[in-house]
């Protein structure tokens, strides 16, 4: 199959790419970046254009018209960018995404969406805590893809431009789908997690999600800070377990996947920021931590204003409901919390700095590993 892969050398984009080649796929990459996929250069059935989406004129309809299936995941996918570029953030993850969907719908081919969890909003507990008899009950937070409605919070808090230009462009494809029989496929992933996720805060100027902020804190030094203290709620997805749903939708068997959204996370892997926090810390103490490195951080408490400015708001609990990827794909998540995390921090620790330098590079143990690969 030829793939066409908007954003394929993005975290998802990168491990997907790996896939497809493995599968003997042939893949062209459109991405301005392309170092995590520096070392799939040159296999072959990989083509790599490194190109702005956003700029005039660059192939869009030609490599469309060249593809058998199109993957979009391009976007500004971290929280930080929707409080600090709002419009910038909508320009890319709708005006884009749309000329993307529509050359696809014009030239008849499937598309791939990325969408995200974040559709679902803030859950009726996060505002009817008191008439709710049971707030904590994971049935007011377990979201399915084709019933439970979508709660975005008011204007002034912009954070959820994201989730609102996700919705949309979920809500055009499926009207393309009614009146054009436009044949789509739009995935919502839940935090997914894993090597390549985020550049560390130390070594970019740009703004990673959780995982990176505490990774970095604990090579680094500093502190794990707990936005509004950390009792909101995430289900953690290992990217391989993600992967294998993709690839499956990817294959699409009996076309069942054709004008259907998925939800694709681990139901199981629920857990608190602030857990997420003492456990990434027990286990790097554990297992990563040696005489001589920084100190092992405080955990402490920051106000979501002074974090991330005025306009923030949280998503407060998010739980899959995967019986559709269940039934139509047969599929399930494998990996455990601990598990996640150990994979996700070892390749942190020991391999991130092989792979993108050693820009700011102070940690004792990473010096070993270097020198073990030599
Ligand atoms: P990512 O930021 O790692 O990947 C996005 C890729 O798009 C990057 O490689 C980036 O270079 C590229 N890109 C951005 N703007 C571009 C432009 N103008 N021209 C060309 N390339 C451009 O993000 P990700 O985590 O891999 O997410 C992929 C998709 O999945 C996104 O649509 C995101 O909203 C969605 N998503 C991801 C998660 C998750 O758990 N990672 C959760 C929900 C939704
Ligand atoms: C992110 C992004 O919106 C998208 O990539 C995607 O839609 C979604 O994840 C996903 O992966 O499914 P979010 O989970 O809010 O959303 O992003 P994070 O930056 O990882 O934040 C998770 C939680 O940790 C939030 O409650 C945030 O306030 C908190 N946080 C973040 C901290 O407590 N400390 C930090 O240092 C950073």
């Amino acid at each position: 199959m030829k793939v066409l892969s908007l954003g394929g050398a993005g975290f998802i984009g990168s491990h997907l790419t790996e896939r497809l080649l493995h599968e003997n796929h042939s893949v062209m990459v459109v991405d301005y970046y392309d170092d995590k996929i520096s070392e799939l250069i040159g296999q072959p059935g990989l083509t790599l254009l490194k190109q702005d989406i956003r700029e005039d004129n660059w192939g869009l309809e030609e490599h469309v018209k060249d593809a058998d299936v199109v993957i979009d995941l391009i976007a500004y996918a971290n929280p930080g960018l929707y409080v600090k570029m709002p419009l910038e953030v909508f320009e890319l993850n709708f005006t884009e995404n749309l000329k993307i969907a529509k050359a696809c719908q014009m030239l008849n081919k499937r598309l791939i969406q990325f969408s995200t969890c974040e559709v679902y909003g803030k859950t009726p507990a996060s505002f009817l805590n008191g008439n709710l008899v049971n707030p904590d009950d994971p049935a007011h937070a377990t979201f399915s893809e084709d019933h439970t409605n979508l709660i975005m919070g008011p204007i002034e808090k912009h954070r959820w431009i994201y989730a609102s230009a996700k919705q949309l462009l979920e809500r055009i494809l499926h009207a393309y789908g009614l009146e054009q029989d436009f044949n789509y496929s739009i995935i919502r992933p839940f935090n997914f997690i894993g090597p390549k996720i985020d550049y560390l805060l130390n070594e970019t100027d740009g703004i990673p999600r959780v995982f990176s902020y505490f990774m970095d804190a604990l090579i680094h030094g500093g502190q794990m800070k707990l936005v509004d203290g950390g009792n909101h709620r995430r289900c953690y997805t290992y990217i391989d377990d993600a992967i294998e749903a993709i690839y499956r939708i990817v294959q699409n068997p009996n076309r069942v996947c054709d004008q259907e959204i998925f939800n694709i996370g681990s139901p199981h892997n629920e857990t608190s920021i602030k857990d997420l926090a003492v456990l990434m810390k027990d286990i790097y103490a554990n297992d990563m931590w040696q005489e001589g490195m920084p100190e092992l951080p405080e955990i402490i408490d920051v106000s979501s204003e002074d974090f991330y400015g005025k306009g923030y708001e949280d998503s407060d609990r998010r739980i899959p409901d995967i019986t559709k990827a269940k039934s139509l794909l047969g599929w399930e998540p494998e990996w455990d919390m601990v598990s996640t995390l150990k994979a996700t921090m070892n390749y942190y620790v020991t391999e991130y700095r092989l792979h993108y330098g050693m820009r700011s590079w102070k940690h004792d143990l990473l010096k070993k590993a270097m020198a073990s690969k030599h």
